[in-house]
């Protein structure tokens, strides 16, 4: 078991955010899986993203466990996922499993109120009050898909304001666990760009979890040997085993950077790790853990298996 802040994981081990994890159903079945240790839902804007099946799709690749996917947010509401995740907490009154609902915006205006109806609902299933928490949020800077908005996460100094929201949140309520989902980083002053833009907001750190990593965008897969592309859009982000190694390698130097003494005199040393990308076996979960995770998490897992990929997983 980890706690995250005031969430409780155990097992360690649960999906990522992904298109499996969009509605009622399939968020049920994650919540009822015995080897989830978590749900995550799909990434939620304050209204709802324009899915179009002509452009938003995703495609598994012939030859090896790997995705591209070329969507952007879920169609469905933030508002939607507060009625489905209170459904859920609610029909699993004795369960202490946690749910991390996935949402993104693109201002602090949208971010505050989005966090306000989170609230809202945490204040009515009195999870500021018992412990553990069973909700927490984890804000996505790292979506490669929106065409004219690039992923937040890779430049610090644009999420700032976006920061200074969480922040002014936790320090409000110390209960509200956060977290964030980053993109693939891929050389070291990124990582170092990423820590000192948590550190510059000059508050406690407001972070409880860093989910490393999002897709690696702008990859092409062909589909067949004529040469037509995977997905509509030629490139999308790329997921599974084709992007294990660059995921273990950003799990691997947070986790030597967070144990620096200066990242723990700021405050960091305690942010939990749940790493992603391209955990598809139990070797490769292992070496998520070994890399230095804390928790571990998958997408193109469980859109291949369903529900099973955790007993895949998990099971001794
Ligand atoms: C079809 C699909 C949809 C995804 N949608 C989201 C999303 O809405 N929000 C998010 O943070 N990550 C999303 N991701 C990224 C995954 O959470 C994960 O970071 C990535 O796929 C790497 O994990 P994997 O190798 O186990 O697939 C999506 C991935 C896939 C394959």
């Amino acid at each position: 078991m980890v706690i995250v802040n005031t969430i409780d994981i155990n097992p360690l081990l649960l999906n990522s955010s992904c298109a499996w994890s969009s509605d009622l159903h399939q968020l049920t079945e994650l919540y009822d899986a015995p080897y989830t240790g978590a749900v995550t839902t799909r990434t939620a804007t304050l209204a709802g993203f324009p899915e179009d099946d002509a452009i938003h799709t995703v495609a598994f690749a012939a030859d090896a466990l790997t995705t591209i996917n070329s969507y952007g947010y879920s169609p469905h509401p933030l508002e939607q996922y507060l009625i489905w995740v209170e459904a859920i907490l609610a029909a699993h009154a004795q369960s202490t499993k946690p749910i991390i609902i996935s949402i993104t915006a693109s201002d602090p205006t949208t971010l505050h109120g989005m966090l306000a109806a989170i609230q809202d609902l945490r204040a009515r299933l009195g999870d500021a009050t018992s412990a553990p928490s069973r909700i927490a949020v984890e804000l996505n800077t790292s979506c490669p898909n929106i065409p004219g908005a690039p992923p937040s996460g890779y430049t610090f100094s644009s999420l700032q304001p976006l920061l200074r929201v969480l922040a002014a949140a936790h320090a409000g309520d110390p209960t509200l666990t956060l977290g964030l989902k980053l993109p693939p980083y891929t050389f070291r002053a990124q990582f170092a760009d990423a820590l000192a833009g948590l550190r510059a907001l000059d508050a406690p750190c407001p972070i409880a979890f860093l989910t490393c990593t999002n897709t690696l965008g702008n990859a092409l897969l062909f589909a067949d040997e004529a040469g037509a592309f995977a997905v509509p859009t030629a490139v999308g982000g790329v997921a599974g085993d084709s992007l294990h190694a660059l995921a273990l390698g950003n799990v691997y130097t947070f986790r030597q950077l967070l144990a620096t003494a200066d990242a723990r005199d700021a405050g960091l040393g305690g942010i939990k790790i749940i790493g992603v990308g391209g955990v598809t076996s139990r070797a490769a979960a292992a070496r998520m853990m070994q890399a230095g995770a804390d928790v571990v998490a998958c997408a193109t897992l469980f859109g291949k298996e369903g529900v099973r990929a955790f007993e895949i997983l998990g099971k001794e």
